[in-house]
């Protein structure tokens, strides 16, 4: 198979499995509406925060929706497209070392995007899926790389997004006029693309010029390629006209089901009552739901120009942010990629988009839906996307043409940065650990899946044939070890909770030191972990 290869690669392929847990920090200041809503906004690389956001949220997002920069090579946005920010410059330095030094814009992009994405799939559900917008940049490199990190097989479409409807007279070549949406399912066979309603402008073609009492209907063709043996006789129109199916083709019933049709006023010969046979199909007849097809035009997904004029709406006289999206792409995909009660991950949130078409959507349908956004920039995460949420959630006076007071959305979220590693420098656990913090980490790297609820006491849960605990003092540091309680003695072991019935597997307790001997320990079904050294992602 084809491979994909840069400067850069080597060191970033297993990236992710290096960056450091660190904590994240609510600030109440900055969050709005609901705090319990579930939806949560958090500032910071979103290498670091996905990092930080994996042991809580692995394996749980259903649809995770990306807008990376494109890497246009275009220094004049407001975030900087061409992966040059100090940030990722910083990054680059420190992971791909001297060799970042002859980097190109395609390595580096790449070598910024490849970990991020590997990250984002061990969000996924097995049934959940990527969708990607990307431009020509990069479109190429970038299905290179999820064909390598979600499997070739796993590639669902490249959906073309019509982002402007009118034509640039000055390109130079011929005017770029779409996106592509790159969409990856986790797992192919477990992955199930919604359907879309019917809109009114489809609803329209129907007519009913005939006042049939059944509703509006469209004439279908009667008659099919695939050869059917009895669907070869003719029929006769109201003018006595004998019609035979057109050459190389055959009717689609048997003789038997069309006089049926026709008794119960389901063939029409047009108006005059001259024309070919067909088949009226009503719309009160057939589903609301249409399979989506890979061209999404600007009438039905917007444009960059209703985005922009969206977001100049929620923020009148200010340009905030110049590359929004629009609600309905987001709402689009939302609809193509969840249900309800989903959780929606974006990673590169920009203008906060993502956040705006889930709240929107739920209004629309009734939905539960929740969001996690990372946003790097801490001025655009704080004034723009943050500002865009609480306005939206709280209601807003809309700019423009047609000012006026929009009604609020409800709902809310809780806007995060970024604290301190876990570890220390040492590998200590760091002294701002909580309990709940490092149970959630241990639990995670044990088992590969969020802890199932926030950890109170030492047993923190089940999962499959394992049974973890954690012994741990966060203000062990003035304290003896053994006197903090963080180290398992025989008397501890005894007094541990037992996992809920039925149990059968092994408990692995997690402490800072272990005075039971291994056979005391192998006759109790239970394995000793010391912190930190065995914690995984130290
Ligand atoms: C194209 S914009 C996304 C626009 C968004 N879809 C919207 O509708 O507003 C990309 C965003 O990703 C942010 N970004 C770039 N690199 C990032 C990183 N490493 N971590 C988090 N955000 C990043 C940029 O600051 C920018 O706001």
């Amino acid at each position: 198979m084809p491979t994909l290869d840069w400067i850069g690669k080597q060191a970033v392929v297993n990236h992710h499995r290096e960056v450091p847990y660190r904590l994240v920090h609510c600030d109440s200041a900055l969050s709005a509406g609901d705090p319990e809503a579930g939806n949560l906004l958090v500032q910071g690389d979103n290498l670091e925060a996905l990092r930080a956001l994996l042991p809580y949220y692995a394996g749980k997002v259903k649809c995770v929706y990306i807008d990376p920069p494109y890497n246009t090579g275009n220094e004049a946005w407001i975030y900087n497209d061409n992966v040059n920010s100090p940030e990722i410059k910083t990054w680059l330095g420190n992971v791909v070392g001297k060799e970042a030094e002859d980097l190109s814009r395609h390595d580096k992009w790449l070598c910024m995007m490849y970990p991020r994405l590997r990250l984002l799939r061990e969000f996924l559900r097995d049934d959940g899926a990527i969708f990607v917008s990307i431009d020509d940049n990069e479109v190429h490199y970038l299905r290179a790389a999820l064909d390598e990190i979600f499997g070739k097989s796993n590639f669902i479409t490249n959906v073309v997004w019509q982002k402007s409807y009118t034509s640039n007279q000055t390109a130079k070549h011929i005017s770029d006029t779409h996106d592509h949406i790159l969409i990856y399912a986790r797992s192919r066979d477990l992955f199930v693309m919604g359907k879309l309603a019917r809109t009114e402008e489809q609803k329209a073609t129907f007519d009913n010029w005939d006042n049939d009492p059944r509703g509006p209907w469209k004439a279908e063709n009667l008659s099919a390629g695939k050869f059917y043996s009895a669907g070869q006789f003719a029929i006769v129109g109201p003018d006595g006209r004998e019609f035979l199916p057109p050459k190389n083709r055959y009717w689609r019933m048997n003789q038997e089901t069309y006089e049926e049709w026709l008794a119960d006023g389901r063939i029409t010969f047009g108006k005059a009552g001259t024309g070919r046979p067909m088949l009226k199909k009503f719309l009160s007849e057939m589903k609301d739901e249409l399979t989506p097809n890979t061209w999404w035009n600007h009438e039905e997904a917007g444009s960059n120009k209703v985005a922009s004029t969206q977001l100049k709406e929620i923020f009148p006289g200010d340009d905030v942010f110049s590359t929004p999206k629009p609600v309905s792409l987001i709402q689009r995909i939302l609809t193509l990629g969840t249900a309800p009660d989903d959780l929606i991950l974006d990673s590169f949130a920009g203008s906060g988009t993502t956040g705006h078409a889930v709240l929107e959507q739920n209004k629309q349908d009734g939905g539960n839906r929740k969001f996690i956004l990372v946003e790097m920039e801490d001025a655009i995460a704080r004034d723009v996307t943050a500002e865009r949420l609480r306005r939206v959630i709280k209601g807003y006076n809309k700019g423009g043409e047609a000012a006026k007071s929009v009604e609020g959305l409800g709902g809310g979220f809780r806007f995060c940065r970024l604290g301190m590693p876990l570890f220390d420098e040492f590998g200590d656990v760091a002294a701002e650990v909580t309990f709940p913090d490092l149970a959630a980490h241990i639990f995670f790297s044990e088992t590969g899946v969020p802890i199932p609820q926030k950890a109170k006491g030492e047993f923190l849960g089940v999962f499959q044939d394992r049974a973890v605990y954690l012994l741990f003092d966060a203000a062990h540091a003035e304290t003896p070890r053994e006197a903090a309680g963080n180290v398992l003695t025989p008397d501890r072991l005894d007094a541990l909770p037992a996992p809920p019935e039925p149990f059968e597997g092994q408990r692995v307790i997690y402490a800072e030191g272990c005075t039971v001997s291994k056979d005391r320990l192998k006759s109790a079904g239970a394995v000793f972990k010391q912190i930190p050294y065995q914690i995984d992602g130290v």
